[in-house]
């Protein structure tokens, strides 16, 4: 099963996810980040940017989990614009090491399988940070999306785009497409690390957790991946049924296992 970690607030999921992030650094100098956009990973960069600094961080690498299609590169809300100015800058990463599947690239289907090949050749993202929609997506994989997919052009569905319009002029500004890794290429990572804020992610973190395996709810896909932590804050808990086991296993855990 998945660990299940319900803390106050979202600042503590963030020293929980950063912590281990900082940890495999430590162990792992040439580590390999999936790193997420979003508000969600915001607190586990905060984190991070304290916890690493004067830590070397020049052999990191990152590969984001998806790109708008539609906008160019340079726009404020692109994908590659925001791990840029959330996550490499302030992190201190090589930028020449930080990746962002290309939303402009004249032909997708080329730069998907392309994304790929790049997180293989790196040997593997060693630990994947995740959000979810309010419609259960991970990455843009939006319902409906295969298990086994590779990194493609997905559709963003109604909600999503309404979800994501508070970072645009108006909803009709949010590109209908992505290139997101597939939930086939997520499954890959060695360490899936969830992270759900909010009351608006409460239905989706019962439904992702609790629910039966689906395609409708994408991010039931975590079942299927050996090492999941996901961290949740009381509000995004708020409809678990087995919540009190859950608190259980976690205080009950043992020592020296790390999330
Ligand atoms: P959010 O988005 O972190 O901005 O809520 C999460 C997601 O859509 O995966």
């Amino acid at each position: 099963m998945a660990e299940i970690i319900v803390v106050p607030t979202p600042a503590d999921a963030g020293r929980l996810a950063g912590a281990a992030i900082a940890d495999l650094i430590a162990r792992r100098p040439d580590a390999v980040l999936g790193v997420a956009t979003g508000s969600t990973p915001l607190p586990v960069y905060d984190d991070l940017q304290h916890r690493l600094a004067g830590v070397d961080v020049s052999r990191v690498r990152a590969f984001a989990l998806d790109e708008y299609v539609g906008i160019d590169r340079d726009h404020a809300e692109s994908y590659h614009s925001i791990i840029h100015h959330q996550v490499t800058v302030p992190l201190g990463l090589d930028p020449d090491l930080v990746q962002v599947p290309d939303g402009q690239a004249d032909d997708l289907e080329r730069a998907a399988l392309d994304y790929d090949a790049a997180i293989r050749a790196s040997g593997g993202i060693d630990l994947q940070l995740l959000g979810i929609g309010s419609d259960g997506h991970i990455g843009f994989n939006e319902p409906g999306s295969s298990f086994a997919s590779r990194t493609r052009v997905k559709t963003l569905t109604p909600q999503t785009r309404q979800d994501n319009a508070r970072f645009f002029p108006s909803v009709d500004d949010v590109p209908l497409h992505a290139l997101t890794q597939g939930l086939g290429t997520i499954l890959e990572a060695r360490h899936l690390v969830l992270l759900a804020f909010g009351e608006a992610k409460a239905e989706a973190v019962a439904l992702a957790l609790e629910g039966p395996l689906t395609a409708r709810v994408p991010a039931t896909a975590i079942h299927l991946h050996p090492h999941c932590t996901v961290i949740v804050d009381e509000v995004a808990a708020a409809h678990l049924a087995d919540r009190a086991f859950y608190d259980y296993v976690y205080t009950n855990k043992p020592d020296w296992q790390g999330i």
